[in-house]
């Protein structure tokens, strides 16, 4: 129980990593207010929360609406923990096809809702420490793909490198204040992050998780596929008072799978000395 008495905002949090880490919080004492476009996934969540979730449709790419749901929190009693989380794949052009303005989407869905989160909870946040309150804490979704080439398209690899980045300038601006602020990097997480902008949805999505587990199990050294409670779970530990003295950092919960190339950890895969033996005398 260790945010008996927070409050807490999760921006995306009416679905995957964001709901998993709504319900974690919620599950260990907080007040939680989740923040999401999707108003129906929003409110069956809070809806069966016996009042512990809260929903407000919150639009990460409208400052207006990230402004707003850190006041409503503060005005319900204070702003304790902010999870950056919302968002989705953007747009999967290469560099030399990518168009501005989907650059531009990308890059304001991926990075600069964090930014404007981050703009707008800390305000509030150092107020009520000088009115004699507690500091914050501020976790921000970063990915592997902030960390190597690979794993995901180039607009949202760039914005989620720039999230790393901005969560050790928030923590540098903001530690004099007692807010912390950090980062987690998911590997393979099976969410609907890879199917909803497919357009599947129903009969069909059960099908599309079944096979995107069966090949996320392989995806990296640890053989089972990602879940988005293995997110929720590094980020209460960095929202909760056991990471005191973290700031400007992230954790990496990938499976392994940023440990190094596939050939040092799957045997099935031959590197150039293995390639070699049918040489050697
Ligand atoms: P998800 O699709 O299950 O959840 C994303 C949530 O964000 C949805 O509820 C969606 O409605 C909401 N959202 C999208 N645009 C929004 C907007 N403009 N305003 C407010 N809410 C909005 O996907 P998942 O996987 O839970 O994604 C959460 C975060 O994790 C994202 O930032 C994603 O980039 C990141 N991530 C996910 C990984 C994965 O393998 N699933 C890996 C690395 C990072």
């Amino acid at each position: 129980m260790r945010f008996t008495g927070k409050n807490a905002v999760v921006t995306g949090g009416a679905s995957g990593i964001g709901k998993a880490t709504a319900l974690r919080l919620a599950e260990e004492g907080a007040q939680v207010w989740i923040g999401d476009i999707d108003e129906a996934g929003g409110r069956e969540i809070a809806d069966m929360s016996n009042g512990k979730i809260h929903f407000l449709r919150t639009d990460v790419m409208q400052a207006g609406d990230i402004q707003a749901i850190m006041h409503a929190v503060d005005s319900a009693g204070g702003l304790d923990v902010v999870f950056n989380n919302a968002g989705a794949g953007g747009s999967r052009d290469p560099i030399d096809k990518i168009r501005p303005d989907d650059w531009d989407r990308t890059l304001a869905l991926l990075l600069r809702s964090v930014a404007l989160g981050i703009r707008y909870a800390a305000p509030l946040m150092i107020a009520r420490r000088e009115r004699g309150g507690g500091g914050g804490a501020i976790v921000n979704t970063a990915s592997i793909a902030a960390l190597q080439t690979g794993a995901a398209p180039t607009a949202y690899s760039v914005a989620k490198a720039g999230v790393l980045h901005l969560t050790k300038m928030a923590a540098a601006d903001l530690s004099r204040y007692d807010i912390r602020v950090n980062a987690v990097c998911p590997g393979f997480i099976t969410t609907n992050i890879f199917t909803s902008a497919l357009g599947i949805e129903g009969e069909k999505l059960a099908q599309a998780n079944g096979a995107i587990n069966h090949i996320a199990a392989k995806a990296q050294p640890l053989q089972r596929a990602g879940r988005a409670e293995d997110i929720a779970a590094a980020v209460a530990y960095l929202a909760s008072a056991d990471a005191s003295f973290v700031t400007g950092t992230h954790i990496t919960v990938d499976g392994g799978m940023t440990i190094g190339p596939r050939h040092s950890w799957d045997a099935d895969v031959p590197s150039l000395f293995s390639s070699l033996e049918a040489f050697a005398g």
